[in-house]
């Protein structure tokens, strides 16, 4: 195959260096978002003066005949051309001879990759925003139903206070809603059109690059040339945000698993989400969180992987830079598919409430309370500490609750203990006493769901905000 670059060379390249330098496998992923491009810059083209009418015509029309052909599958991107760059104009010569050879006017490779993945990432922003959100409104809908389903908080994963399912579903909410803040804050960041950079140093020819950005939907054009060509923080600002919300749904997935064990019980995890054992008749793996929680780790290492190529990178392109796009294109898709399993495995999961109950009142969750009771009695908190520490200490080794005690073995330990205790105590109480802003009571927890709620009408989509 004659190489764009052909003629300053005498020899044909040595098959295997060609095939180490080629990225026609992967970058065919680009095809849409080359010819967008392509024809962005031509129509600019024709509108300088730099091609005629009728050129810039042809070439726009073959554009869309390529577009439509690769599309349907009845034109095929083959291995034989270096990139997909080359492809489109290969392609594009063969069907208009002399007029195609002029698209490249004013227009490197280099500012043609740099457009191609900010049109790329543009795109999958948006759809990763559109299922985060997807999965905001599971965990609200969830939030909303289950402001009165007790469960044990835990810290050391030891059982530590009781809380609501609600105010649990809540903490991701949050993680999520960030998560979704970051990626509209590297779109805003990235939405300028890096076309007209040229190879590193602009373009002798008179380009119009406020009308390429605009046309491409960018907010105008990149201001340094050789940045422009060379930048790809955007890419990894995409890595680390991805990275964080892999790190959030493995945390989740961690929990959904923990939950899921016959020791727990706290959760079911539907038939159309678990899978079973080749040989043990009895077993529903919870497979989706697993491997959503191992897949972490691939959206970990492009991130290092990308921070390392870019180190010490001088200006302006280098190669190198072509290793950020099956990594990137393997972290998005790894993110896209763990969000969307994730959210259908969360909207099918069942609850199982009374385990949730039972383990919050087993497990001496209400013992701040009982020791916040006797300073409201006049106790200081230190003393209320000892004494309650004591009583726990007696109910272990009697396998019993606080709240099955009687009042007068209480009272063997403090005077202070009244017929109230036992109210006071109890898993709604001491949930529902929790008022302050962001805390598990209803009232706080309906005042935070108001709130959510907000923001999720107020930020519909990247890109829109009302
Ligand atoms: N395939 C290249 C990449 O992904 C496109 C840019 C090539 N430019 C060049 N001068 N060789 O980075």
């Amino acid at each position: 195959m004659a190489q764009l670059w052909g003629g300053r060379f005498t020899k044909e390249t040595d098959a295997l260096a060609y095939a180490f330098n080629a990225s026609i496998s992967y970058d065919k992923k680009l095809y849409k978002q080359d010819i967008a491009g392509s024809k962005a810059h031509a129509a600019m083209l024709g509108k300088q003066g730099i091609l005629t009418e009728e050129e810039t015509k042809q070439i726009l029309a073959a554009l869309d005949e390529i577009l439509e052909d690769v599309s349907s599958g009845k034109l095929e991107i083959t291995e034989e051309h270096e990139d997909i760059h080359s492809f489109v104009e290969a392609v594009l010569i063969q069907r208009l001879g002399d007029a195609g050879k002029k698209l490249h006017t004013g227009r490197s490779r280099n500012d043609q990759v740099a457009l191609d993945m900010r049109l790329y990432i543009r795109e999958e922003a948006v759809e990763l925003d559109r299922l985060l959100r997807k999965l905001l409104e599971t965990l609200l809908k969830i939030m909303e139903t289950h402001t009165k389903t007790i469960l044990p908080g835990f810290t050391h994963l030891q059982k530590a206070q009781p809380i609501t399912l609600s105010h649990h579903m809540g903490a991701y909410f949050e993680m999520f809603k960030r998560d979704r803040q970051r990626l509209f804050d590297l779109y805003e960041r990235m939405n300028y059109c890096p076309l007209g950079s040229g190879a590193l140093a602009g373009t002798t020819f008179p380009l119009d690059r406020e009308y390429t950005a605009k046309a491409l939907g960018f907010y105008g054009p990149t201001l340094n040339s050789m940045d422009g060509v060379s930048d790809r923080d955007y890419l990894i600002e995409l890595l680390s945000a991805l990275s964080m919300v892999m790190m959030h749904l493995s945390r989740f997935s961690e929990e959904i698993i923990i939950w899921n064990t016959n020791e727990y019980q706290f959760v079911e995890i539907d038939d159309a989400y678990s899978t079973g054992s080749s040989i043990m008749p009895q077993k529903k793996n919870p497979d989706i969180a697993e491997l959503t929680r191992g897949k972490t780790g691939r959206v970990y290492g492009a991130l290092i992987s990308l921070l390392t190529t870019m180190k010490s990178l001088p200006l302006a392109y280098n190669k190198d830079m072509q290793e950020d796009k099956e990594l990137t294109f393997d972290a998005v898709d790894t993110a896209k598919g763990c969000l969307a399993l994730f959210e259908g495995m969360l909207s099918s999961m069942k609850f199982l409430e009374e385990n949730m109950k039972k383990s919050a009142s087993r497990g001496f969750t209400n013992a701040t309370d009982a020791a916040d009771y006797l300073v409201n009695h006049g106790v200081p908190f230190r003393d209320a500490h000892g004494i309650i520490g004591r009583i726990v200490l007696y109910c272990v080794e009697k396998g019993i609750a606080v709240e099955d005690m009687s009042l007068e073995e209480l009272r063997r330990f403090s005077d202070c203990f009244k017929e109230d205790i036992f109210e006071a105590v109890s898993m709604e109480a001491c949930v529902n006493k929790r008022l302050t802003i962001g805390a598990p009571a209803k009232e706080a927890m309906e005042a935070a769901i108001k709130k959510e709620k907000e923001y999720l009408e107020q930020n519909p989509q990247i890109g829109i905000c009302v």
